[in-house]
């Protein structure tokens, strides 16, 4: 199964739309409203926790945050969540979106006082939009050029105190000046299997879903420590119980399910399998480059980057070497081969 075929709200696309239809609005409803509704991430939590409170006693708006992870971890949640908490509104761009500095300049100009907006994808504005935001986010001030030539002249608008609030999955293509401009700079890792269990039961219950205990950690482990996934491996167990079964869903159930998806015990599914079987059949193990991979297997290069190795470098079955990817003994082992890597690949020579 191609998972990115699978559905929209399944986190592989990287681009482009991730939820649609029903199961967009079933996701808006299980999304954790409140930093006291949040599940994991507690270090994000308490950080952003002293930020909001601080601010709030000061009658301040919160410092601009940027967020940074894998996809489907909750930057987009904890930015709503920020709002909440705030008080305030979020309005929500991206960083394609916005083409031009005038389409940035319109967003602010109509921003209120203490307003989040929220830029997801922020790593991917262009140079003149970034050019703006920089004044928008030091001095709460939009520089505006007006005429051309030697008769240009600019203006400066004064701005409401407002709030960046940044979402990235690639830190480290945003521009050192940009990411100076955040006050604070949060992490979302990939979540322990508990607290996936307790997203899972939180979801179950909210979707009133009866749910198994061994049902429940079944999914947890195969979620790869990603709220997305785990929300998204429910639905399907939950269709397969009502399907196959009287609704309650039991662990032989979810194991079924969960095989049917191809969704292996670790929770690789077949993109996972194929980026590793190509690295050690078609590559020798590696290494190899990350555009050679992606395109001896016809996937995005982003996928890769993004959704794909991640997970797998978390769990010690990829390395990135300068000379590029190298699967490890636990990949091999995965997926019942012999470990044939040469030495001469091990040190990349
Ligand atoms: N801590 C959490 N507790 C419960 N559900 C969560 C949590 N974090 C995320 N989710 C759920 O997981 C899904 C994905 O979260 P979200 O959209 O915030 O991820 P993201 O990091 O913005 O992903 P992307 O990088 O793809 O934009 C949402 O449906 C959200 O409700
Ligand atoms: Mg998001």
């Amino acid at each position: 199964m191609n998972v990115k075929d699978g559905g929209a709200s399944d986190g592989r696309t990287v681009d482009g739309v991730k939820q649609s239809g029903d199961e967009g609005a079933l996701d808006r409803a299980l999304r954790p409203q409140r930093l006291d509704e949040l599940i994991g991430q507690n270090t994000v939590r308490d950080n952003l926790r002293v930020m909001i409170a601080a601010a709030r006693a000061r009658g301040e708006s919160l410092d601009h945050v940027l967020i940074h992870g894998p996809p489907g971890l909750g930057k987009t949640t904890l930015a709503h969540i920020a709002g909440n908490e705030m008080g305030t509104a979020v309005r929500v761009t991206s960083g394609p979106a916005i083409e031009r500095a005038g389409d940035l300049a319109a967003i602010l100009t109509n921003l209120h006082a203490g307003d989040i907006l929220f830029i997801d994808e922020i790593h991917r504005l262009n140079r003149a939009v970034e050019e703006v935001l920089y004044p928008a986010m030091e001095d709460q001030a939009l520089d505006i050029v007006i005429g051309k030539g030697p008769s240009a002249r600019s203006v400066r608008l004064k701005l409401p105190p407002i709030t960046i609030v940044g979402a990235t999955t690639r830190l480290a293509l945003m521009t050192a000046p940009l990411r100076a401009r955040f006050g604070a700079q949060l992490r979302v890792d990939f979540y322990p299997v508990a607290a996936i269990e307790l997203i899972v039961a939180r979801a179950a219950q909210l979707l009133n879903t009866p749910l198994d205990d061994d049902a429940r950690s079944e999914v947890a482990r195969r979620a790869r420590g990603t709220p997305r996934v785990a929300l998204r491996l429910l639905r399907r167990v939950r269709d397969y119980a009502q399907v196959k079964g009287d609704g309650r869903v039991t662990q032989a159930l979810a194991v079924a399910a969960l095989s049917l998806l191809e969704v292996d015990p670790l929770g690789l599914d077949d993109i996972d399998r194929r980026v590793l079987c190509a690295i050690i059949e078609k590559f020798n193990g590696g290494p190899v480059g990350l555009e050679t991979l992606a395109a001896s297997i016809s996937e995005e290069s982003d996928t890769i980057m993004d959704v794909v190795e991640p997970y797998l470098l978390q769990l010690g079955f990829l390395d990135r070497t300068p000379r590029g990817r190298v699967a490890t003994a636990r990949a091999f082992a995965h997926l019942g081969l012999a470990y044939t890597r040469t030495e001469q690949g091990q040190l990349g020579l």
